[in-house]
């Protein structure tokens, strides 16, 4: 992960959703964004949903999906980095990116076809705009291929992006494959970030 700046970490000690985050044990001050879709975008969320969490730690997301779903449910992470056991969760430390990723989930799946793929995924920042929003869109793409193969027709894709080039051709393939899709930018996205969700509705 890129040095973060003594200005950061002030900001994030001060942020209003850090300090919540920490007053209710949560891993990530991310869950609130993800809480907040799915209250007010996604209330047909079912409790047997098979979900798929991209780039899930430190696990937060993992966390509140988690304590959505009932036992029909099953929730399978992955991330490059290692995440704390989530109770209820079959988590894989690998990249997304790579077969030895794909395979991972697929056999994690167990033949179940998914309802709701969710990524907070984002490449690993360089500092150069175009390189990281080229990576962004990579990842963007690929997350769309993999919802191609297994997320079943009906089911709902919710994804990070940054807004800039390929943006828009993404966001074409996307209503190509889907019946709606909407842009988010959640209360507790910082307003300085590029970064946005697309919520893509019932794959057709
Ligand atoms: C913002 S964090 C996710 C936070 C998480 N949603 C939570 O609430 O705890 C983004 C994550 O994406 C992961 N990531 C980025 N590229 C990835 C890849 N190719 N494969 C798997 N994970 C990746 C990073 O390691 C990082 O942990």
């Amino acid at each position: 992960m890129a040095h973060k700046s003594t200005a950061w970490y002030q900001r994030h000690a001060n942020d209003a959703h850090v300090k919540k985050a920490q007053r209710e044990g949560k891993r990530s001050r991310a869950v609130y964004k993800l809480a907040e879709i799915l209250d007010q975008h996604l209330p047909q969320f079912a409790p047997q949903s098979v979900v798929v969490d991209l780039g899930c730690a430190p696990g937060s997301w993992s966390e509140e999906i988690v304590s959505r779903l009932n036992a029909q449910g099953l929730l399978v992470g992955i991330d490059l980095l290692p995440v704390e056991h989530v109770q209820g969760a079959t988590i894989l430390q690998c990249d997304f990116t790579t077969s030895e990723g794909q395979d991972g989930l697929a056999k994690a799946l167990n033949g179940r076809v998914i309802d709701l793929i969710v990524s907070d995924m984002a490449p690993e920042m360089s500092g150069n705009k175009l390189v990281d929003q080229m990576r962004m869109i990579g990842l963007n793409e690929l997350t769309l291929h993999f919802s191609d193969q297994h997320l079943r027709v009906g089911g709902h894709l919710l994804l990070k992006t940054f807004m800039g080039d390929g943006f828009d051709g993404f966001r074409r393939s996307l209503g190509e494959r889907f019946k709606r899709v909407k842009s988010i930018k959640p209360a507790a996205s910082r307003k300085d970030s590029s970064e946005f969700f697309l919520l893509a509705l019932d794959k057709k």
